[in-house]
């Protein structure tokens, strides 16, 4: 059994992007503490980060190959991406949406989604934390 962690744009600066929104942990943090989670259920993760809509598309679609789930944080594309949307609609394994803030609490555009409809569930407004409770219910689905 192996996850799939994807994230969006911008997510390689955390740890120096508004960190009183998003936290002080760097990305490779959060990765080591969720690869380290994964060992501890039992599962492999695999992380994957990227501030390119075609890239993600691609890495959706190739995890269909390998993986039994997704954790998406698609940060600024969550707003704007139909091509993302289609990618997730598309693909055969549950995509879990999810942001490390709380979007609506945050600017309206922020509190649309072109994503959710076609994902498996979605988690908000947790930090880091937020992918961990995703990776856990897809271990849990398993
Ligand atoms: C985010 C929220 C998005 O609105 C924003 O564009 C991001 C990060 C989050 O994790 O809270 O880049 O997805």
């Amino acid at each position: 059994m192996a996850i799939l962690i994807l994230h969006g744009p911008n997510l390689n600066l955390l740890g120096q992007r508004e960190t009183k929104i998003y936290g002080d942990l760097t990305l490779d943090e959060i990765n080591s503490k969720l690869i380290s989670a994964g060992k501890d259920f039992g599962v492999e993760v695999r992380v994957l980060q990227s501030n390119h809509e075609g890239e993600l598309i691609e890495a959706l679609h190739q995890a269909q190959s390998w993986a039994t789930g997704i954790v998406f944080n698609p940060a600024g594309y969550t707003h704007s991406s139909v091509a993302l949307r289609d990618a997730i609609a598309s693909i055969n394994i549950p995509v879990i949406e999810v942001h490390i803030s709380n979007v609506y609490a945050r600017e309206p555009f922020r509190q649309v989604s072109l994503v959710s409809a076609v994902c498996a569930g979605k988690i908000v407004g947790l930090g880091w934390r937020s992918y961990l409770f995703a990776l856990h219910a897809l271990v849990k689905d398993n």
